[in-house]
Protein backbone atom coordinates (compact mmCIF):
# COMPACT_ATOMS: atom_id res chain seq x y z
CA UNK A 1 0.00 0.00 0.00
CA UNK A 2 1.58 3.69 -0.72
CA UNK A 3 2.81 5.46 1.96
CA UNK A 4 -0.04 7.94 1.54
CA UNK A 5 -3.05 5.32 1.89
CA UNK A 6 -1.07 4.52 5.38
CA UNK A 7 -1.39 7.70 6.45
CA UNK A 8 -5.08 8.73 5.22
CA UNK A 9 -5.76 5.04 7.65
CA UNK A 10 -3.85 6.14 10.35
CA UNK A 11 -5.40 9.63 10.63
CA UNK A 12 -9.03 7.96 10.35
CA UNK A 13 -7.77 5.18 13.19
CA UNK A 14 -7.05 7.52 15.10
CA UNK A 15 -10.55 9.41 14.73
CA UNK A 16 -12.31 6.12 14.85
CA UNK A 17 -10.44 4.96 18.15
CA UNK A 18 -10.70 7.88 20.49
CA UNK A 19 -6.95 9.03 19.93
CA UNK A 20 -7.39 12.57 17.89
CA UNK A 21 -10.57 14.60 16.78
CA UNK A 22 -10.58 17.63 14.42
CA UNK A 23 -10.88 20.56 16.81
CA UNK A 24 -14.27 22.11 16.56
CA UNK A 25 -15.84 19.00 14.27
CA UNK A 26 -19.61 19.87 14.67
CA UNK A 27 -18.85 23.07 13.10
CA UNK A 28 -16.95 22.18 10.11
CA UNK A 29 -13.44 22.07 12.42
CA UNK A 30 -10.98 24.86 12.93
CA UNK A 31 -7.82 24.35 10.64
CA UNK A 32 -4.69 23.09 11.79
CA UNK A 33 -5.91 22.22 15.55
CA UNK A 34 -6.83 19.18 16.71
CA UNK A 35 -8.75 17.65 20.28
CA UNK A 36 -7.01 14.62 22.11
CA UNK A 37 -9.40 12.07 22.66
CA UNK A 38 -9.60 9.41 25.49
CA UNK A 39 -7.22 7.30 24.73
CA UNK A 40 -4.99 9.93 22.96
CA UNK A 41 -4.48 11.96 26.15
CA UNK A 42 -3.45 8.80 27.65
CA UNK A 43 -0.70 8.44 25.53
CA UNK A 44 0.02 12.02 25.33
CA UNK A 45 0.52 12.10 29.03
CA UNK A 46 2.98 9.09 29.15
CA UNK A 47 4.88 10.47 26.51
CA UNK A 48 5.33 13.60 29.01
CA UNK A 49 5.89 11.75 31.81
CA UNK A 50 8.80 9.32 29.94
CA UNK A 51 10.46 12.81 28.99
CA UNK A 52 10.46 14.92 32.31
CA UNK A 53 11.00 11.66 33.87
CA UNK A 54 13.97 11.48 31.90
CA UNK A 55 15.19 15.02 32.46
CA UNK A 56 14.04 16.04 35.94
CA UNK A 57 13.99 12.61 37.90
CA UNK A 58 17.01 11.45 36.14
CA UNK A 59 19.44 14.33 36.73
CA UNK A 60 20.01 16.03 39.65
CA UNK A 61 21.34 19.05 38.40
CA UNK A 62 18.31 19.96 35.79
CA UNK A 63 14.65 20.76 37.68
CA UNK A 64 11.00 21.82 36.16
CA UNK A 65 9.34 24.87 35.37
CA UNK A 66 6.06 26.06 34.85
CA UNK A 67 5.56 29.58 33.04
CA UNK A 68 2.93 31.38 31.90
CA UNK A 69 1.76 31.81 28.25
CA UNK A 70 1.21 35.20 28.32
CA UNK A 71 4.34 37.06 28.92
CA UNK A 72 5.84 40.51 29.08
CA UNK A 73 5.54 41.73 25.23
CA UNK A 74 9.00 42.81 25.21
CA UNK A 75 10.10 39.57 25.95
CA UNK A 76 9.07 38.75 22.48
CA UNK A 77 11.49 41.96 21.22
CA UNK A 78 14.19 41.01 23.09
CA UNK A 79 14.14 37.41 21.67
CA UNK A 80 13.68 38.70 17.74
CA UNK A 81 10.40 37.14 17.67
CA UNK A 82 8.61 40.69 16.77
CA UNK A 83 11.32 41.18 14.08
CA UNK A 84 12.01 37.98 12.56
CA UNK A 85 10.16 35.19 13.04
CA UNK A 86 8.69 35.43 9.51
CA UNK A 87 7.67 32.82 6.82
CA UNK A 88 7.84 33.81 3.73
CA UNK A 89 4.30 33.46 1.72
CA UNK A 90 3.26 33.66 -1.89
CA UNK A 91 -0.78 33.50 -3.24
CA UNK A 92 -1.52 31.50 -6.65
CA UNK A 93 -3.92 34.28 -8.20
CA UNK A 94 -5.84 31.73 -9.45
CA UNK A 95 -6.66 29.36 -6.71
CA UNK A 96 -6.81 32.13 -4.19
CA UNK A 97 -4.24 29.42 -2.30
CA UNK A 98 -1.78 30.80 0.19
CA UNK A 99 1.51 29.19 0.06
CA UNK A 100 4.79 28.87 2.20
CA UNK A 101 7.66 29.63 -0.78
CA UNK A 102 10.13 27.82 0.63
CA UNK A 103 7.95 24.75 0.96
CA UNK A 104 6.87 25.16 -2.37
CA UNK A 105 10.58 24.93 -3.02
CA UNK A 106 11.55 22.16 -0.66
CA UNK A 107 8.73 20.05 -2.07
CA UNK A 108 9.99 20.95 -5.73
CA UNK A 109 13.27 19.49 -4.46
CA UNK A 110 11.98 16.44 -2.57
CA UNK A 111 10.33 15.90 -6.17
CA UNK A 112 14.04 15.39 -7.46
CA UNK A 113 14.98 13.20 -4.28
CA UNK A 114 12.06 11.03 -5.69
CA UNK A 115 13.44 10.68 -9.00
CA UNK A 116 16.87 9.67 -7.63
CA UNK A 117 15.30 6.90 -5.18
CA UNK A 118 13.16 5.52 -8.16
CA UNK A 119 16.63 5.09 -10.32
CA UNK A 120 18.10 3.35 -7.27
CA UNK A 121 14.74 0.75 -6.71
CA UNK A 122 14.61 0.28 -10.49
CA UNK A 123 18.47 -0.46 -10.20
CA UNK A 124 18.61 -2.67 -7.16
CA UNK A 125 15.98 -4.94 -8.43
CA UNK A 126 17.78 -5.65 -11.45
CA UNK A 127 21.15 -5.92 -9.97
CA UNK A 128 19.70 -7.37 -6.74
CA UNK A 129 22.70 -8.96 -3.88
CA UNK A 130 25.42 -7.68 -6.18
CA UNK A 131 24.01 -3.60 -6.17
CA UNK A 132 26.27 -1.23 -4.29
CA UNK A 133 24.22 2.32 -3.90
CA UNK A 134 27.03 4.27 -3.22
CA UNK A 135 28.91 3.08 -6.55
CA UNK A 136 25.03 3.45 -8.24
CA UNK A 137 24.82 7.42 -6.99
CA UNK A 138 28.38 8.15 -8.17
CA UNK A 139 28.39 6.71 -11.68
CA UNK A 140 24.97 6.60 -12.69
CA UNK A 141 24.89 9.79 -15.95
CA UNK A 142 21.06 10.22 -14.85
CA UNK A 143 21.34 10.17 -10.74
CA UNK A 144 24.54 12.42 -11.16
CA UNK A 145 22.18 14.85 -13.54
CA UNK A 146 19.97 15.16 -10.80
CA UNK A 147 21.75 15.43 -8.04
CA UNK A 148 23.50 18.45 -9.82
CA UNK A 149 20.11 19.95 -10.34
CA UNK A 150 19.11 19.72 -6.68
CA UNK A 151 22.59 20.75 -5.46
CA UNK A 152 21.91 23.85 -7.31
CA UNK A 153 18.48 24.21 -6.49
CA UNK A 154 20.18 24.14 -2.84
CA UNK A 155 22.72 26.51 -3.32
CA UNK A 156 20.26 28.90 -4.45
CA UNK A 157 17.47 28.60 -1.85
CA UNK A 158 19.79 28.76 0.98
CA UNK A 159 21.44 31.85 0.03
CA UNK A 160 17.88 33.84 -0.79
CA UNK A 161 16.97 32.46 2.66
CA UNK A 162 19.76 33.37 4.63
CA UNK A 163 19.60 36.69 2.71
CA UNK A 164 15.68 36.77 3.53
CA UNK A 165 15.69 38.11 -0.37
CA UNK A 166 12.08 37.52 -0.98
CA UNK A 167 12.23 38.64 -4.83
CA UNK A 168 15.11 35.70 -5.19
CA UNK A 169 12.81 33.44 -3.68
CA UNK A 170 9.85 34.29 -6.09
CA UNK A 171 12.40 33.92 -9.19
CA UNK A 172 13.08 30.52 -8.02
CA UNK A 173 9.96 29.45 -8.10
CA UNK A 174 9.20 31.02 -11.78
CA UNK A 175 12.99 29.83 -12.44
CA UNK A 176 11.94 26.25 -12.02
CA UNK A 177 8.14 26.19 -13.14
CA UNK A 178 6.41 25.63 -10.17
CA UNK A 179 2.52 25.41 -10.16
CA UNK A 180 0.29 25.86 -8.11
CA UNK A 181 -1.07 22.30 -6.71
CA UNK A 182 -4.79 23.72 -6.62
CA UNK A 183 -5.09 25.84 -10.02
CA UNK A 184 -2.36 24.13 -11.81
CA UNK A 185 -0.56 27.61 -13.16
CA UNK A 186 2.25 29.95 -12.32
CA UNK A 187 0.14 32.92 -11.80
CA UNK A 188 2.01 34.56 -8.22
CA UNK A 189 2.01 37.49 -6.42
CA UNK A 190 5.23 38.54 -4.60
CA UNK A 191 6.33 37.25 -1.93
CA UNK A 192 6.09 38.69 1.54
CA UNK A 193 6.80 38.04 5.01
CA UNK A 194 4.30 37.20 7.63
CA UNK A 195 4.70 36.59 11.01
CA UNK A 196 4.06 33.75 13.24
CA UNK A 197 2.90 34.74 16.67
CA UNK A 198 -0.54 35.38 17.20
CA UNK A 199 -1.31 38.39 19.38
CA UNK A 200 -4.43 39.52 21.51
CA UNK A 201 -4.57 42.26 24.16
CA UNK A 202 -4.64 42.17 27.91
CA UNK A 203 -7.31 43.99 29.92
CA UNK A 204 -9.85 46.17 29.25
CA UNK A 205 -9.23 49.26 27.35
CA UNK A 206 -9.53 51.79 29.87
CA UNK A 207 -7.59 49.96 32.05
CA UNK A 208 -4.43 50.83 28.96
CA UNK A 209 -4.90 47.73 27.21
CA UNK A 210 -1.51 46.15 25.99
CA UNK A 211 -1.08 43.72 23.17
CA UNK A 212 0.41 40.45 24.29
CA UNK A 213 1.49 37.53 22.28
CA UNK A 214 0.60 33.57 22.78
CA UNK A 215 4.05 31.78 23.30
CA UNK A 216 5.25 30.73 20.15
CA UNK A 217 7.66 28.79 22.22
CA UNK A 218 7.76 28.11 26.01
CA UNK A 219 12.14 28.60 25.99
CA UNK A 220 11.77 32.13 26.76
CA UNK A 221 9.74 31.36 29.73
CA UNK A 222 13.04 29.74 31.29
CA UNK A 223 15.17 32.51 30.09
CA UNK A 224 13.96 34.75 32.18
CA UNK A 225 13.24 32.93 35.05
CA UNK A 226 16.88 31.78 34.63
CA UNK A 227 18.10 33.73 37.93
CA UNK A 228 14.96 32.85 40.04
CA UNK A 229 15.69 28.98 39.65
CA UNK A 230 19.38 29.20 39.80
CA UNK A 231 19.48 31.39 43.02
CA UNK A 232 16.47 29.76 44.79
CA UNK A 233 17.60 26.14 43.95
CA UNK A 234 21.23 27.03 44.67
CA UNK A 235 21.66 26.03 41.39
CA UNK A 236 26.07 25.50 40.11
CA UNK A 237 26.44 25.69 36.62
CA UNK A 238 26.30 23.23 34.33
CA UNK A 239 22.17 23.20 35.22
CA UNK A 240 19.52 22.72 33.43
CA UNK A 241 15.09 24.01 33.47
CA UNK A 242 12.51 21.93 31.74
CA UNK A 243 9.52 22.94 31.07
CA UNK A 244 6.65 21.36 29.17
CA UNK A 245 3.37 23.38 27.53
CA UNK A 246 1.73 24.90 25.21
CA UNK A 247 2.75 26.87 22.28
CA UNK A 248 0.71 29.11 19.12
CA UNK A 249 2.19 29.59 15.47
CA UNK A 250 -0.07 31.25 13.25
CA UNK A 251 1.38 28.54 10.38
CA UNK A 252 0.80 29.02 7.01
CA UNK A 253 1.17 26.00 5.53
CA UNK A 254 -0.47 23.22 8.07
CA UNK A 255 -0.87 20.33 6.93
CA UNK A 256 0.11 16.58 7.44
CA UNK A 257 -2.32 16.03 10.48
CA UNK A 258 -1.13 17.10 13.93
CA UNK A 259 2.54 17.35 12.50
CA UNK A 260 2.29 20.65 12.16
CA UNK A 261 -0.63 22.84 13.98
CA UNK A 262 -1.21 26.21 15.22
CA UNK A 263 -1.69 25.48 18.82
CA UNK A 264 0.58 22.49 19.83
CA UNK A 265 2.91 21.54 22.42
CA UNK A 266 6.72 21.56 23.62
CA UNK A 267 8.51 20.02 25.70
CA UNK A 268 12.20 21.99 26.35
CA UNK A 269 14.86 21.70 28.44
CA UNK A 270 17.53 24.81 28.32
CA UNK A 271 21.04 23.93 29.86
CA UNK A 272 23.16 26.55 31.00
CA UNK A 273 27.19 25.97 30.92
CA UNK A 274 30.29 27.76 30.99
CA UNK A 275 31.11 29.80 27.73
CA UNK A 276 33.95 27.67 26.27
CA UNK A 277 32.20 24.23 27.16
CA UNK A 278 29.48 24.70 25.34
CA UNK A 279 30.39 22.55 22.45
CA UNK A 280 30.97 19.28 24.61
CA UNK A 281 27.56 19.48 25.90
CA UNK A 282 25.92 20.10 22.64
CA UNK A 283 27.55 16.53 21.71
CA UNK A 284 26.64 15.06 25.19
CA UNK A 285 22.84 16.22 24.56
CA UNK A 286 22.87 14.95 20.93
CA UNK A 287 24.18 11.40 22.19
CA UNK A 288 21.62 11.78 25.07
CA UNK A 289 18.34 12.45 23.28
CA UNK A 290 19.05 10.28 20.03
CA UNK A 291 19.26 7.40 22.73
CA UNK A 292 15.77 8.40 24.61
CA UNK A 293 14.34 8.38 20.93
CA UNK A 294 15.66 4.83 19.94
CA UNK A 295 14.77 3.26 23.72
CA UNK A 296 11.27 2.97 22.10
CA UNK A 297 12.43 0.28 20.33
CA UNK A 298 11.18 1.89 16.29
CA UNK A 299 14.78 0.27 14.70
CA UNK A 300 17.82 2.73 14.70
CA UNK A 301 17.38 2.87 10.97
CA UNK A 302 14.13 5.08 11.41
CA UNK A 303 16.28 7.82 13.03
CA UNK A 304 18.95 10.07 11.97
CA UNK A 305 20.75 13.58 12.44
CA UNK A 306 20.35 17.01 10.11
CA UNK A 307 23.00 18.88 11.02
CA UNK A 308 22.57 22.34 10.28
CA UNK A 309 25.66 24.03 8.30
CA UNK A 310 23.67 26.69 7.49
CA UNK A 311 23.58 28.80 11.66
CA UNK A 312 21.08 30.97 13.00
CA UNK A 313 22.89 33.99 13.93
CA UNK A 314 22.36 33.48 17.72
CA UNK A 315 23.64 29.82 17.45
CA UNK A 316 27.06 27.94 16.85
CA UNK A 317 25.61 24.61 16.53
CA UNK A 318 21.99 22.81 15.76
CA UNK A 319 20.86 19.60 14.43
CA UNK A 320 17.66 18.20 13.85
CA UNK A 321 16.37 14.31 15.14
CA UNK A 322 14.41 13.13 11.85
CA UNK A 323 12.01 10.30 11.74
CA UNK A 324 10.97 8.59 9.18
CA UNK A 325 6.97 9.46 8.87
CA UNK A 326 5.29 7.48 6.40
CA UNK A 327 5.99 11.32 4.53
CA UNK A 328 9.42 10.90 4.71
CA UNK A 329 12.66 11.88 7.33
CA UNK A 330 11.42 14.89 9.18
CA UNK A 331 12.34 16.88 12.18
CA UNK A 332 10.97 15.88 15.46
CA UNK A 333 13.24 17.28 17.90
CA UNK A 334 15.86 20.06 17.76
CA UNK A 335 18.79 20.50 19.54
CA UNK A 336 20.87 24.25 19.67
CA UNK A 337 23.46 25.61 20.89
CA UNK A 338 22.23 28.91 21.77
CA UNK A 339 25.37 30.92 22.83
CA UNK A 340 24.93 33.88 24.98
CA UNK A 341 22.48 35.22 22.66
CA UNK A 342 18.75 34.84 24.64
CA UNK A 343 20.10 35.45 28.13
CA UNK A 344 22.06 38.83 27.01
CA UNK A 345 19.66 39.84 24.97
CA UNK A 346 17.30 40.18 27.98
CA UNK A 347 19.72 41.30 30.13
CA UNK A 348 19.54 44.20 27.20
CA UNK A 349 16.00 45.06 27.08
CA UNK A 350 15.20 44.67 30.80
CA UNK A 351 17.91 46.08 31.86
CA UNK A 352 18.45 43.39 34.92
CA UNK A 353 21.68 41.55 34.89
CA UNK A 354 21.62 37.85 34.03
CA UNK A 355 24.59 36.19 35.34
CA UNK A 356 25.94 33.80 36.98
CA UNK A 357 28.40 34.16 39.78
CA UNK A 358 30.91 31.11 39.34
CA UNK A 359 32.23 30.60 43.16
CA UNK A 360 35.16 28.37 41.74
CA UNK A 361 36.26 30.80 39.12
CA UNK A 362 35.47 34.36 41.62
CA UNK A 363 33.74 36.14 38.68
CA UNK A 364 30.40 37.07 36.99
CA UNK A 365 29.31 35.55 33.38
CA UNK A 366 26.69 35.23 31.31
CA UNK A 367 26.16 31.31 30.80
CA UNK A 368 25.99 29.61 27.39
CA UNK A 369 23.10 27.22 26.65
CA UNK A 370 22.01 23.92 25.13
CA UNK A 371 18.43 23.74 24.28
CA UNK A 372 16.75 20.37 23.74
CA UNK A 373 13.31 20.93 21.97
CA UNK A 374 10.69 18.32 21.14
CA UNK A 375 7.25 18.63 19.88
CA UNK A 376 4.68 16.68 22.38
CA UNK A 377 2.24 16.36 19.16
CA UNK A 378 5.05 15.74 16.54
CA UNK A 379 6.30 12.50 19.08
CA UNK A 380 2.87 11.35 19.27
CA UNK A 381 2.97 11.28 15.76
CA UNK A 382 5.68 9.72 15.52
CA UNK A 383 4.79 6.88 18.00
CA UNK A 384 1.21 6.12 16.17
CA UNK A 385 2.46 5.90 12.69
CA UNK A 386 5.22 3.37 13.92
CA UNK A 387 3.16 1.93 15.50
CA UNK A 388 0.24 1.53 13.18
CA UNK A 389 0.17 -1.98 11.82
CA UNK A 390 -2.15 -4.05 9.25
CA UNK A 391 -1.31 -7.46 9.38
CA UNK A 392 -2.76 -9.87 7.56
CA UNK A 393 -4.01 -13.51 9.11
CA UNK A 394 -4.28 -16.55 7.33
CA UNK A 395 -7.61 -18.41 8.72
CA UNK A 396 -7.77 -22.64 9.05
CA UNK A 397 -10.01 -22.82 5.75
CA UNK A 398 -7.76 -20.92 3.72
CA UNK A 399 -9.28 -17.36 3.58
CA UNK A 400 -7.23 -14.53 5.22
CA UNK A 401 -8.20 -11.49 7.54
CA UNK A 402 -6.95 -8.37 8.13
CA UNK A 403 -5.92 -7.55 11.87
CA UNK A 404 -5.25 -3.62 12.67
CA UNK A 405 -3.36 -3.25 15.90
CA UNK A 406 -1.06 -0.77 17.20
CA UNK A 407 2.07 -1.57 18.92
CA UNK A 408 2.58 0.75 21.36
CA UNK A 409 5.70 0.12 23.64
CA UNK A 410 3.92 -0.93 26.41
CA UNK A 411 5.22 1.66 28.80
CA UNK A 412 3.42 4.09 26.88
CA UNK A 413 -0.30 2.29 25.76
CA UNK A 414 -3.06 4.26 27.00
CA UNK A 415 -4.63 1.46 28.27
CA UNK A 416 -2.31 -1.36 30.01
CA UNK A 417 -4.37 -4.21 30.14
CA UNK A 418 -8.27 -5.49 29.22
CA UNK A 419 -10.47 -8.16 31.72
CA UNK A 420 -12.39 -10.17 30.03
CA UNK A 421 -14.47 -12.80 31.25
CA UNK A 422 -14.76 -15.68 28.86
CA UNK A 423 -18.73 -15.81 29.22
CA UNK A 424 -20.97 -13.41 31.19
CA UNK A 425 -22.14 -15.77 33.55
CA UNK A 426 -20.90 -18.87 35.90
CA UNK A 427 -19.16 -16.31 38.26
CA UNK A 428 -16.64 -15.43 36.08
CA UNK A 429 -17.45 -11.64 35.32
CA UNK A 430 -17.24 -11.16 39.50
CA UNK A 431 -13.78 -12.63 39.14
CA UNK A 432 -12.86 -10.40 36.80
CA UNK A 433 -14.14 -7.35 38.08
CA UNK A 434 -12.15 -8.41 41.73
CA UNK A 435 -8.74 -8.58 39.13
CA UNK A 436 -9.80 -4.98 37.97
CA UNK A 437 -10.64 -3.47 41.13
CA UNK A 438 -7.51 -4.50 42.49
CA UNK A 439 -4.69 -3.81 39.40
CA UNK A 440 -6.54 -0.31 38.81
CA UNK A 441 -4.63 1.30 41.37
CA UNK A 442 -1.57 0.12 39.62
CA UNK A 443 -2.48 0.37 35.86
CA UNK A 444 -4.97 1.79 33.86
CA UNK A 445 -7.19 -1.56 33.39
CA UNK A 446 -10.71 -2.21 30.92
CA UNK A 447 -12.80 -3.99 31.82
CA UNK A 448 -14.76 -5.67 28.53
CA UNK A 449 -17.43 -8.34 28.78
CA UNK A 450 -19.31 -7.66 25.28
CA UNK A 451 -18.99 -9.39 22.01
CA UNK A 452 -16.92 -12.61 21.44
CA UNK A 453 -13.87 -12.94 22.57
CA UNK A 454 -12.12 -12.38 19.32
CA UNK A 455 -14.10 -9.87 18.66
CA UNK A 456 -13.27 -7.79 21.75
CA UNK A 457 -9.55 -8.90 21.51
CA UNK A 458 -9.40 -7.19 18.00
CA UNK A 459 -10.83 -4.00 20.16
CA UNK A 460 -7.77 -4.06 21.91
CA UNK A 461 -5.40 -4.60 19.44
CA UNK A 462 -6.91 -1.50 17.88
CA UNK A 463 -6.45 0.77 20.14
CA UNK A 464 -2.71 -0.94 21.23
CA UNK A 465 -3.83 -2.31 24.65
CA UNK A 466 -0.86 -5.14 25.22
CA UNK A 467 -1.94 -7.31 27.83
CA UNK A 468 -5.37 -9.29 27.20
CA UNK A 469 -6.58 -11.25 30.83
CA UNK A 470 -9.21 -13.68 30.18
CA UNK A 471 -10.95 -15.48 33.22
CA UNK A 472 -12.08 -18.96 32.19
CA UNK A 473 -14.09 -22.00 34.20
CA UNK A 474 -10.53 -23.17 34.56
CA UNK A 475 -9.92 -19.90 36.78
CA UNK A 476 -12.40 -21.08 38.97
CA UNK A 477 -10.69 -24.31 39.78
CA UNK A 478 -7.41 -23.19 40.09
CA UNK A 479 -6.84 -19.66 40.27
CA UNK A 480 -4.91 -18.89 36.84
CA UNK A 481 -6.22 -17.12 34.17
CA UNK A 482 -4.72 -16.26 30.48
CA UNK A 483 -2.64 -13.64 29.48
CA UNK A 484 -2.30 -12.96 26.04
CA UNK A 485 -0.13 -10.58 24.22
CA UNK A 486 -0.95 -8.30 21.78
CA UNK A 487 2.11 -8.54 19.64
CA UNK A 488 2.70 -12.15 19.21
CA UNK A 489 -1.27 -13.65 19.91
CA UNK A 490 0.37 -15.81 22.00
CA UNK A 491 -1.41 -16.88 25.36
CA UNK A 492 0.54 -18.15 28.35
CA UNK A 493 -0.96 -19.65 31.29
CA UNK A 494 -0.29 -17.75 34.86
CA UNK A 495 -1.38 -17.12 38.58
CA UNK A 496 -3.57 -14.71 39.75
CA UNK A 497 -1.22 -13.71 42.16
CA UNK A 498 1.41 -13.22 39.44
CA UNK A 499 -0.71 -10.25 37.54
CA UNK A 500 0.77 -7.46 39.54
CA UNK A 501 4.31 -8.45 38.94
CA UNK A 502 4.71 -9.74 35.72
CA UNK A 503 2.34 -6.57 34.22
CA UNK A 504 4.51 -4.17 36.27
CA UNK A 505 7.72 -5.53 35.03
CA UNK A 506 6.58 -4.88 31.35
CA UNK A 507 4.56 -1.39 31.73
CA UNK A 508 6.69 0.54 34.68
CA UNK A 509 8.75 3.95 32.70
CA UNK A 510 11.97 2.77 34.84
CA UNK A 511 12.81 0.14 32.05
CA UNK A 512 12.80 2.49 29.67
CA UNK A 513 14.72 4.66 31.63
CA UNK A 514 17.27 2.22 32.61
CA UNK A 515 17.97 1.75 28.82
CA UNK A 516 19.26 5.51 28.70
N1 LIG B 1 12.80 26.84 21.22
C1 LIG B 1 13.21 26.31 19.98
C2 LIG B 1 12.11 25.98 19.08
O1 LIG B 1 10.95 26.28 19.35
P1 LIG B 1 11.56 24.86 16.80
O2 LIG B 1 12.44 24.04 15.89
O3 LIG B 1 10.83 26.00 16.23
O4 LIG B 1 12.51 25.31 17.97
C3 LIG B 1 10.95 22.79 18.28
O5 LIG B 1 10.52 23.89 17.50
C4 LIG B 1 10.06 21.59 18.07
O6 LIG B 1 8.69 21.95 18.27
C5 LIG B 1 10.11 21.01 16.65
O7 LIG B 1 11.18 20.11 16.49
C6 LIG B 1 8.76 20.32 16.56
O8 LIG B 1 8.83 19.03 17.15
C7 LIG B 1 7.86 21.20 17.40
N2 LIG B 1 7.06 22.12 16.57
C8 LIG B 1 7.44 23.31 16.05
N3 LIG B 1 6.44 23.88 15.36
C9 LIG B 1 5.39 23.03 15.44
C10 LIG B 1 4.05 23.04 14.94
N4 LIG B 1 3.58 24.07 14.24
N5 LIG B 1 3.24 21.98 15.21
C11 LIG B 1 3.69 20.94 15.94
N6 LIG B 1 4.94 20.88 16.45
C12 LIG B 1 5.78 21.89 16.21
Amino acid sequence: MAQEDVFKKLVAHCKEYGYVFPSSEIYDGLSAVYDYGQYGVELKNNIKKYWWDSMVLMNENIVGLDSAIFMHPTIWKASGHVDAFNDPLIDNKDSKKRYRADVLIEEHLAKFEEKISKEIGKARERFGEAFDENKFRETNPRVLATQQKIDELNERFNRAMNASDLAELKQIIIDNEIVCPVSGTRNWTDVRQFNLMFATEIGSASDGAGKVYLRPETAQGIFVNFLNVQKTGRMKLPFGIAQIGKAFRNEIVARQFIFRMREFEQMEMQFFVQPGTELEWFRHWKEIRMKWHQSLGFGEENYRFHDHVKLAHYANAATDIEFRFPFGFKEVEGIHSRTDYDLKQHQEYSGKKMQYFDPEKGVSYVPYVIETSIGVDRMFLQIISAAYTEEELKKDDGSSDTRVLMRLPSVLAPVKLAVMPLVKKDGLPEIAEKIVKDLRFLFNCQYDDKDSIGRRYRRQDAIGTPYCITIDHQTIEDNTVTIRYRDSMEQERVEISRLTDIISEKVSISSLLKKL
